[in-house]
């Protein structure tokens, strides 16, 4: 069911992940891989695991059963050194942008450049800062503070917070949820232009098919704490799989709906 795309190496593989908070079973032997370079869009109906995934994938949690690789090692068998490069390689997005309430944008944007890269100098900090801060629209905003930004200037100083330690592997937790349209279709459009500035392999976890078609290479349908469908984004409408269409279904897709997705 996982097709490869040709000659690209397997970023990140899930084995058989099972996961249960007591006696709930959330993960039920999902299995996936991401490949160097891809964005790969993880549809799913909520309280289906999918939050709980990535918290797997960045090492967060371990699973119960089953393994997670990143480039090639699995977690759980990591030297503390290994685990420690591969953490500063990856970066979240969290579903809620989690900024510091009592920190301002500067500090905000600067925190994991300062956790992670502590050789650097305060001017070289505060040109990446500002750097970063440009790329998503928000210059300027340093000494603004998180309880003064909209909830998409929010979501793009995250995204300047993790653009700014540039991480090879990014993950997006319902980057668009609880934003407007036009605001989403902004953060879509970011999501974008920091793949291709960070040449990053990316994982984005939604339940916004727009979103989906927009920055995804791949599409992945996560059901009953499995991936029961995974195609090229353009073979996955056709996917013949009732969770799939259900799904589908119900957010109204009609073809003129795809057709503006794809401007
Ligand atoms: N730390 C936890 N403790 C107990 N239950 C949890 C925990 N994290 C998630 N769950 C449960 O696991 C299920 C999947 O959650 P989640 O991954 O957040 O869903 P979603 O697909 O909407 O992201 C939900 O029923 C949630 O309540
Ligand atoms: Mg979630």
């Amino acid at each position: 069911m996982d097709e490869n795309k040709s000659n690209a190496q397997p970023i990140i593989v899930a084995h058989d992940i099972w996961k249960s908070y007591g006696k709930l079973q959330v993960l039920r032997g999902l299995s996936l891989t991401v490949y160097e370079g891809e964005t790969l869009v993880i549809l799913g109906p909520s309280g289906v695991g999918k939050s709980v995934l990535l918290r797997q994938i960045i090492g967060i949690e371990a699973p119960d059963k089953g393994y997670i690789e990143i480039e090639g090692e699995r977690i759980s068998n990591m030297s503390q050194k290994v685990r420690f490069k591969t953490i500063k390689s990856m970066g979240m997005l969290f579903q809620g942008s989690a900024l510091f309430d009592s920190m301002n944008v500067e500090e905000n944007t600067a925190f994991y450049l300062r956790q992670h890269e502590q050789y650097l100098s305060e001017k070289e900090i505060k040109n990446r800062v500002a750097n970063a801060l440009k790329m998503v629209g928000l210059e300027g905003t340093q000494q603004k503070m998180p309880s003064d930004l909209s909830g998409g200037m929010r979501k793009r100083a995250a995204l300047a917070r993790l653009i700014v330690y540039r991480p090879r592997i990014v993950l997006y937790d319902e980057p668009t949820t609880g934003l407007d349209p036009i605001t989403a279709m902004q953060i879509n459009d970011l999501i974008n232009s920091t793949q291709k500035e960070l040449k990053a392999t990316s994982i984005v976890v939604t339940h916004d098919i727009k979103s989906a078609m927009v920055v995804g290479d791949r599409l992945a349908f996560h059901y009953d704490g499995k991936i029961i469908a995974i195609a090229s984004k353009e073979d996955f409408l056709k996917i013949n799989e009732p969770h799939v269409q259900a799904f589908f279904k119900n957010a109204i897709i009609t073809p003129e709906y795809l057709e503006n997705c794809h401007d």
